[in-house]
């Protein structure tokens, strides 16, 4: 199949971008999103053109390096999907694809499709790890925690740090995925003796890098390639106030 896309195109985050038409012929369905962008760009190297920058790793939805909106959303149009997971098979031949960098003030754009995710590293230098000796692997699993309860830091630390919630809110709010990495931690035992001060020093590191404010959009649930439930933000409100009680 044929496609048109419009992608855009910004040298540095000091140089203005624009969009770009450029056409993807001989795509087939089996081609994954990125694999389309990739016979993209192997034109735009025979011919002498910079190639499209974007992010990418594992291409198996597992490492959050890719990320891109497609068409408007971030990751593309597929619930629960990271862009490296999309297949050119949800294409249909002439359709026109606009492909841009995550929009989001604390999300700088380095070249392209690529972005600067620093923000989320710092939040999570802030606070996100445990400090107490846990010893090894053997040792740990002499622990014994409740099947739901390692479900559900299960169901957080699915969180690949990819950064669409951010990118597909309106405020460019960092609460799902700060959310994730609190609950993940503050469910288990192990996580237990900083809960309070974790989360204290993690919502000041989101707000210091200038992510917006939560005021209950959603749309961040509803692109999360791994389905991170926005209850988990219901749960940092409610541990980030119980820190404010203790003085955390
Ligand atoms: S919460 Fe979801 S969308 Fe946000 S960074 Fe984690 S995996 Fe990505
Ligand atoms: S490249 Fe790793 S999640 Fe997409």
């Amino acid at each position: 199949m044929n496609l048109s896309l419009r992608i855009w195109r910004q040298k540095s985050r000091d140089e203005p971008g624009r969009f770009v038409d450029y056409a993807a012929t001989g795509i087939t369905g089996d081609m994954s999103f990125l694999e389309m962008l990739d016979v993209v760009n192997e034109g735009l190297i025979a011919r002498g053109e910079e190639p499209v920058a974007f992010d990418h790793d594992c291409r198996e939805g597992i490492c959050g390096a890719c990320g891109m909106m497609i068409n408007g959303v971030a990751h593309g149009p597929l619930p629960g999907m990271a862009a490296c997971q999309l297949h050119m098979r949800h294409y249909r031949d002439g359709d026109a694809i606009t492909i841009e960098p995550w929009r989001a003030r604390a999300f700088p754009v380095v070249r392209d499709l690529i972005v600067d995710r620093s923000a989320f590293d710092r939040v999570v230098q802030a606070g996100g790890f445990v400090s107490v000796n846990t010893g090894s692997a053997p040792e740990a699993n002499l622990m014994p925690i409740p099947k739901p309860l390692a479900e559900r830091a299960m169901d957080a630390a699915e969180c690949i740090g990819c950064g669409a919630c951010v990118a597909q809110c309106p405020n460019g709010a960092a609460q799902l995925f700060v959310a994730a990495k609190v609950s993940h931690l503050g469910l288990l035992p192990q996580g237990q003796p900083e809960r309070f001060s974790r989360v204290a020093r993690m919502v000041v590191a989101m707000e210091e890098e200038m992510f917006g404010s939560c005021t209950n959009y959603g749309e961040c649930e509803a692109v999360c390639p791994k389905e991170i439930s926005l209850d988990f933000i219901a749960r940092l409100n409610r541990d980030y106030l119980k820190a404010k009680v203790r003085g955390a």
